[in-house]
């Protein structure tokens, strides 16, 4: 790809905002990527209720903001090259959107045309208990090379705080895309005293 790369990012309803808005921030430090930003109405609540960042304030974050409603939208079309997409969070709203081709706003018709053009799409699913209909969509996703991603928490890199949880998390979704986040630490065995 010419110019930078584009990672589009959508963030839906589900809890856990703030995994992109620490996507965002990280992404900023990275010259030779752009991201294009999509929040649904759900995640315009969520949001409010989850951070004390504006919508604005996080839309700042981004390259380029996308309207959820803008169908026309450059990235609504697989002749627009991107590196492929993340949904983080990803709600089961979605989800169940993005596994039926019910691509009714510019999320869920961006996750299609990611998947229509054999680019990576991750979604950082959360929900919790998951019933049958939930695990049936995650399959059909995972049949065609979905890369399902919930927010698990991680212990063996022994965290110290939720922000290093957090970044975990990120780091690893970040690492689909073969980007090396500032602050995301790789296994590379257990301490010596340990051993
Ligand atoms: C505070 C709050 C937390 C929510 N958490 C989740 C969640 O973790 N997972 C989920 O699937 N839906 C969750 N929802 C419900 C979604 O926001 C709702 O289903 C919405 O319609 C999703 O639409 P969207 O995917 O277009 O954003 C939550 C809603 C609120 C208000």
């Amino acid at each position: 790809m010419r110019g930078k790369k584009r990672l589009v990012i959508g963030v839906s309803g589900a809890s856990g905002a703030s995994l992109a808005v620490l996507l965002l921030r990280k992404m900023l430090q990275l010259s030779e990527w752009e991201s294009h930003l999509i929040i649904s109405a759900g995640a315009k609540r969520t949001i409010d209720i989850e951070l004390n960042e504006t919508i604005e304030q996080i839309e700042a974050l981004a390259s380029v903001v996308h309207d959820l409603h803008d169908i026309g939208s450059s990235i609504a079309s697989g002749t627009f090259k991107t590196a492929g997409m993340v949904v983080i969070p990803c709600s089961m709203k979605t989800v169940a959107g993005i596994a039926h081709g019910y691509s009714d706003n510019l999320i869920l018709r961006a996750a299609d045309v990611t998947i229509k053009e054999h680019r990576p799409l991750v979604l950082v699913v959360r929900e919790t208990p998951l019933h049958s209909i939930h695990l049936k969509n995650m399959s059909i996703l995972a049949s065609v090379g979905v890369r399902l991603m919930p927010p698990m928490m991680t212990f063996y890199n022994n965290p110290q705080s939720i922000d290093d949880m957090q970044m975990h998390i990120v780091g690893k979704v970040a690492n689909e895309f073969g980007i090396e986040l500032n602050g995301f630490k790789r296994w590379s065995g257990p301490p010596v005293d340990k051993c």
